[in-house]
């Protein structure tokens, strides 16, 4: 493993750890953002901090960018995009589906210009696994204790190329129009998939398609924080990641599937 890639599966574990074995039994709400339905608890805060401050310990020339607002302008080119809590609406619920993601990208994604994942880890603290990648290496899942004798295990998009046949994870933004708007989509594609799934993390339904637990993932309206680490895991384990019109995926669409497949998503999701 690289450097950097060793870097994102430590901080990814470590937060992910921190946030399974610290939750308080009465979770509440600690602040509510673009919408009510967007919601802060403190361990959002408080696993944000605990990741800036290891990054900045570890790499102080590279700028941060955290759903909790964390924005460091670094000066080597590098940006860690974190998502301290991916999924805390299960979080708050108590639901064991949430994920710390973490990734190092060329560019900055709140800034001008593109960006790119170089390496990313996506810890799954419930099931004590982490995902990760690095450009050019394949992509991995392995148990986040270093000790366990379990192997590493080599991660493969499905090869399902029929549409009908196929489980489509999604998501949904937290503003009233968006929801509706993502609601027709979902009307016209509900009866040509086999089903949809929403899990309620964007990183571990980008995990899921890597491992080929589902088949694609769309998704309007994510973050970058949302996107930066399942992306480069997705790309690594053979799959597309695009967004609207072919371009990049972001805000506006994220799509991810396998090669035949994405193509087939894509417009779909194209409103
Ligand atoms: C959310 C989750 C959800 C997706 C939303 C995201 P958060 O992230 O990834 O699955 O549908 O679009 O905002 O708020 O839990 O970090």
């Amino acid at each position: 493993l690289t450097a950097l890639e060793q870097l994102c599966i430590e901080f990814a574990v470590t937060a992910g750890r921190f946030i399974r074995d610290e939750r308080p039994d009465r979770l509440g709400v600690a602040q509510t953002k673009s919408t009510d339905t967007d919601v802060v608890t403190v361990m959002d805060r408080r696993s944000e901090e605990l990741l800036h401050r290891l990054i900045l310990e570890a790499r102080p020339d590279d700028g941060i960018l955290g759903e909790e607002g964390a924005d460091v302008t670094g000066t080597s080119g590098l940006t860690w995009v974190i998502d301290p809590i991916d999924g805390t609406v299960n979080y708050l619920y108590d639901i064991p589906a949430y994920a710390v993601s973490v990734a190092v990208v060329v560019g900055d994604p709140s800034r001008e210009g593109g960006w790119t994942p170089v390496a990313g880890a996506v810890s799954d603290p419930c099931l004590r696994l982490v995902h990760h990648a690095r450009r050019g290496s394949g992509a991995w899942t392995r148990p986040e204790a270093t000790g366990d004798p379990a192997l590493p295990r080599r991660l493969a998009v499905s090869s399902e190329h029929r549409l009908g046949r196929s489980l489509l994870a999604t998501g949904f933004g937290y503003a009233a129009d968006v929801r509706a708007r993502q609601a027709e989509v979902l009307t016209r594609v509900l009866p040509l998939v086999r089903d949809i799934r929403r899990i309620g993390s964007a990183a571990l339904d980008l995990v899921r398609v890597a491992d080929g637990s589902v088949d694609a993932y769309a998704e309007s309206g994510i973050n970058a924080w949302d996107l930066a680490a399942g992306w480069i895991v997705v790309e690594e384990a053979g799959g597309v990641v695009v967004g609207r019109d072919g371009g990049a995926p972001g805000k506006a669409l994220t799509v991810a599937a396998g090669p035949a497949l994405v193509e087939q998503v894509a417009p779909l999701f194209t409103t």
